[in-house]
């Protein structure tokens, strides 16, 4: 082979070579992405629910009819016109928005001499991540014979519409005076006496969101990432050792060196029978 053959030869497999050492970059960069896109939950850190459940059933309770009355307990507080809970517990996605939040404390209406006497504990609002949440809690209620016929726990009553537009990843979740219609499990426990879909009062809800496993939505997607910010979840394999890059990374060190044996070789043997050739070629002058 010509000297200038095989350096364009050695070239081009160094280029292959040099390639292929890029192959690693890329394998290793698409993990990382798709783990910070799996994982984001984040602890929910303090908060406060509020809701009056239904204005017509307060005025009800409290009116002539029922002659009844309602008390709050264990974490549960009451201010005209809404019930209030603090100290939620639960975790959000930053990402999709989804999430779980339940706080402690109790409301107990009474009425029609003990007749009427309905429970509800203990809400968690299940964020659906699409604009929508739904309201659960522990639920007891007596029929209008006074005998106990629900009896439930983290019953679903209420379904939360028009929530806004939410922004977990910035560190809060809040949406105010949401609208809200009974479920038909929300129905049973007012005795039969609203229908599923009839109005709720609105739901308000704020939410402070502390440390999340995983990176959020924003620097994640983002090209100009910074490497620092991935928090690998535990789940994830973190010390898993990429084989496969590393063995690509092998064989174009191997292609390398060879390529560059053969150009100093070739070199040199190029470059050997210059002199001979001059000694040997008579001048005929
Ligand atoms: C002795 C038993 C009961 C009697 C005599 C009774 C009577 C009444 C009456 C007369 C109304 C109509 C009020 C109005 O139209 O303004 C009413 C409404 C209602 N009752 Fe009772 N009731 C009894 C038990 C119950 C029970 C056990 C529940 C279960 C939670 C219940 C839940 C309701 C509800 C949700 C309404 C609709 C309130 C509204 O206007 O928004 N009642 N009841």
């Amino acid at each position: 082979m010509k000297p200038m053959n095989r350096f364009a030869t050695a070239a081009t497999a160094a280029v292959f070579a040099a390639t292929a050492l890029l192959v690693p970059t890329a394998a290793q960069a698409a993990p990382i992405l798709a783990t910070t896109a799996a994982s984001s939950n984040c602890v929910v850190t303090g908060g406060e629910l509020g809701w009056g459940v239904k204005e017509g059933f307060r005025s009800y309770i409290s009116g002539t009819i029922a002659n009844g009355s309602w008390e709050v307990a264990d974490g549960a507080s009451y201010e005209t016109p809404l019930f209030g809970w603090a100290n939620p517990t639960g975790e959000i996605d930053a990402i999709t928005g989804e999430g779980t939040v339940s706080f402690a404390g109790s409301i107990h209406f009474t009425g029609h001499d003990g007749v009427l006497n309905l429970q509800i504990a203990n809400p968690t609002v299940v964020l659906n991540g699409d604009g929508t949440a739904k309201l659960l809690m522990d639920t007891k209620s007596n029929n209008a014979q006074g005998e106990l016929v629900v009896d439930e726990q983290q019953a679903y009553l209420g379904k939360v519409e028009a929530l806004g537009q939410l922004d977990p990843a910035s560190g809060a979740v809040a949406f105010d005076q949401a609208p809200a219609v009974l479920t038909a499990d929300g129905a049973d426990a007012f005795g039969g006496f609203y229908a599923s879909g009839d109005e709720l009062d609105p739901v308000s809800l704020t939410l402070q969101l502390g440390p999340c496993e995983g990176t959020p939505a924003a620097p994640a997607q983002s090209a100009d990432s910074n490497s620092e910010t991935v928090t690998l979840t535990a789940d994830e394999p973190a010390n898993s050792v990429p084989w496969l890059p590393i063995a690509i990374g092998a064989v174009a060190l191997v292609v390398i060196a060879v390529t560059a044996g053969m150009l100093i070789a070739g070199r040199k043997k190029g470059a050997a029978p210059a002199a001979p050739e001059d000694d040997v070629a008579p001048s005929d002058s």
